[in-house]
């Protein structure tokens, strides 16, 4: 198995690449992504909205298997509201087709809880709840999830989607969406002790840890195709308020001081579900998180204080990133 990861330096791709580096060996693994970067890795020059060169880079590298990670999130979204429909849409279309026309054994797509609008119910959402998102990159995962299923269904495409939380990591940055504060709490604090929160005390979200983010990834994609009763699966790992992750921080870090200044991302949050529904998944395929706020709060400080004193925690040299997921 060849296996392409899109979006190799964003939050998920540096880590997913590390883990899929380690689980199928370096030779089968080709991270792309269109930004300098990698921590621990040197990922090729491939812009994922352009198909011929798609199609080029699956040919040289006999690629079978596709993560399509790459993609404009909701904050950096609602600022180029046109790029993140041309690099979502066109990037999402253009995998799909390659998984068509090279009969690509199977793809994996991340989808996000910014699929759901202020219509849907806010708390233990399910799956099949009313889909109406305000913003471009909601309206773009929504389009994707429908273009799975279509090509699933019409082609008999094997595109597997997990419905993302917010997710926490301590490697890379988190890549410019609205969920960003529940990492950067954590790295400010580390920093400078205090942290400007850009949204208000009560706002309250599903969140997920990044070994947890894998461990749901490779789940999904090693279940039995037999056993999926749909293309794209709720998963998650605990809800929290920004309040919560403050008081988690001050426990972890003496003198930790927080003050709330929402912008324009408080609208975005409002709009989500405070908890979802990921039991479809742990009944599909066994799906069950490992970390809640207080085990995942004592794992960042402690990586973020060790990288902080010079340390090297990851086994990984490199910089960091800033966008896509
Ligand atoms: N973390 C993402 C965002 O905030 C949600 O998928 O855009």
């Amino acid at each position: 198995m060849n296996i392409l990861i899109s979006g190799a330096n964003g939050q998920i791709g540096t880590e997913l690449t590390m883990h899929l580096f380690q689980r199928y060996g370096k030779d089968s693994v080709f991270p792309t992504d269109v930004r300098e970067g990698g921590d621990g890795f040197v990922s090729d020059y491939l812009d994922i909205t352009s198909r011929d060169a798609l199609y080029e880079y699956i040919r040289t590298h006999n690629i079978t298997r596709i993560y399509h990670l790459a993609a404009i999130l909701s904050g950096n979204g609602e600022k180029n509201p046109l790029t993140a429909y041309h690099v979502n849409m066109e990037g999402t279309l253009n995998v799909l087709e390659a998984c068509r026309e090279f009969s690509l054994e199977r793809v994996f797509s991340p989808s996000s809880i910014a699929v759901y609008g202020g219509d849907a119910p806010r708390q233990n959402t399910p799956e099949d709840s009313i889909l109406k998102p305000e913003t471009m990159y909601g309206i773009t995962k929504v389009s994707s999830e429908l273009l799975f299923d279509y090509y699933h269904r019409r082609y008999g495409c094997d595109v597997r989607s997990l419905r993302f939380p917010g997710v926490i990591s301590y490697k890379a940055e988190p890549g410019g969406g609205s969920t960003d504060f529940a990492v950067d709490i954590f790295r400010q604090a580390v920093d400078q002790g205090h942290y400007s929160c850009f949204v208000r005390e009560d706002s309250r979200l599903p969140f997920m840890y990044m070994p947890d983010v894998i461990a749901s990834i490779d789940g999904l994609m090693d279940a039995p195709q037999g056993s999926l009763r749909r293309r794209t699966y709720n998963v998650t790992g605990f809800s929290a308020s920004a309040g919560d992750f403050a008081r988690e921080v001050s426990s972890l870090v003496p003198g930790f001081s927080i003050e709330y200044a929402p912008d324009f991302r408080q609208a975005i949050v409002d709009q989500w579900p405070e908890s979802i529904d990921d039991g479809p998944a742990r009944n599909d395929w066994g799906w069950k998180a490992e970390y809640d706020l207080t085990s995942l709060g004592k794992d960042m400080i402690q990586h973020l204080k060790s990288s902080s004193a010079g340390g090297n925690p990851n086994g990984n040299s490199g910089g960091h990133v800033k966008e896509a997921s």
